[in-house]
């Protein structure tokens, strides 16, 4: 089946072609621009007229026959409401493919908003009680993470929502960012509950963060990455979605926590310097999962724990090694009667520890 994509132009129009052309479908563009810049992503570009000129469908039929078309895809809303309107009678052999943009749109909200709905109640499950959250700020928090690649499941990002509400006022902390799907989430909640400044640890190096633990398949992974590009993609989704006060430290949870008892104040050239309370409320531990690490995370960081505050154990049920969760549950035996509450959600171990 021969796909016309109109109009090229749209970045969307160029993504399907991309992916078109994985799954073996041709395609064929058309827009109303004489030089379109995507008209190299299609196997075929050719003019076509603006929708609002009386010759747009002499023109069309004339390219369908062409190229042999059997099937239309627009991104395009006001072309998507011609085609569906006047194909069936204009040119009845091709099929207008998709739903549209108007519907996909409207759709994605409604989805949205249900997966808000749905979500309040495990948040309340988590927490214990009601929560107070905007159901448009639930739905904006839980699609604006479902955008950005990571390892944040949306079981964890409710349960983040429930121990926020019962967070005292201090930093968060999060050790291993890889492209900040997590680290948004963080820094969202850390706005939203006016718990304090976020900041994000990780080397986004090869070399530092091997993880002997795991099987050696898992290990190599880790070298389909280039760390600098990962790094820039953290860096990306952060100046598109973060809000101060926000930093990072491109450095081991070692060498991160070094300077951040020392000075407080966290400078980078992106987002200028942060002042941190040195105290903190959520501490995120998701940088390497190897147990000494984990258990290295811990040391190096829960002595600036405050009373009130949260250790969240990434991983505490990781198919690939048992490093957060001896370390997890080790602490929940260490600290005994300090831990206050306690729970696993989305695959991460929440606990709560009092003075
Ligand atoms: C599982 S990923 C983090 C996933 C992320 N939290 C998310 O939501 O997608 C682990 C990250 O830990 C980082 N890391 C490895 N060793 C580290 C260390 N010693 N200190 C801090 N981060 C480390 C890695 O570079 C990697 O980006």
């Amino acid at each position: 089946l021969i796909t016309l994509v109109f109009p090229s132009v749209l970045p969307e129009s160029a993504r399907y072609a991309d992916a078109a052309r994985e799954h073996g479908v041709r395609t064929v563009g058309a827009s109303s621009l004489e030089q379109d810049p995507n008209a190299r992503r299609f196997d075929d570009w050719a003019f076509l007229p603006l929708i609002s000129d009386p010759s747009f469908f002499d023109a069309l039929e004339l390219l369908i026959i062409e190229h042999g078309i059997g099937a239309i895809y627009t991104p395009h809303a006001p072309s998507f409401h011609l085609f569906e309107h006047q194909l069936p009678s204009r040119l009845p052999g091709v099929r207008l493919l998709g739903v549209g943009p108007f519907k996909r749109q409207m759709a994605a909200v409604r989805e949205s908003f249900d997966a808000a709905a749905a979500g309040r109640l495990g948040i309340e499950r988590f927490a214990g009680q009601r929560i107070p959250m905007w159901p448009a700020a639930l739905a904006g928090l839980l699609a604006q993470a479902d955008r950005l690649y990571g390892e944040c499941s949306q079981q964890k990002i409710l349960a983040l929502c429930a121990i926020f509400a019962d967070a005292p006022v201090g930093d968060v902390v999060e050790i291993g960012a890889l492209y900040g799907k997590s680290t948004y989430v963080l820094n969202r909640l850390a706005l939203s509950f006016k718990v304090g400044a976020t900041l994000a640890v990780d080397p986004w190096n090869l070399d530092l963060s091997v993880q002997i633990d795991a099987p050696l398949n898992i290990q190599q992974a880790s070298g389909g990455w280039d760390w600098e590009v990962v790094y820039q993609g953290f860096l990306l989704n952060m100046l598109g979605c973060s809000a101060p006060p926000f930093n990072y430290l491109r450095a081991t949870s070692v060498d991160a926590n070094a300077h951040y008892k020392d000075s407080r104040i966290v400078t980078s050239p992106e987002f200028g310097a942060t002042t941190y309370t040195g105290q903190i409320s959520v501490l995120h531990i998701d940088g390497n999962h190897d147990e000494s690490s984990v258990d290295q995370d811990l040391r190096t960081w829960s002595p600036q724990l405050m009373p009130g505050g949260w250790i969240v154990f990434d991983d505490y049920y990781w198919p690939h090694g048992n490093g957060p969760r001896q370390i997890a549950d080790r602490t929940l035996a260490e600290y005994g009667e300090r831990v206050t509450r306690h729970f696993v959600g989305g695959g991460a171990m929440f606990i709560k520890v009092s003075v």
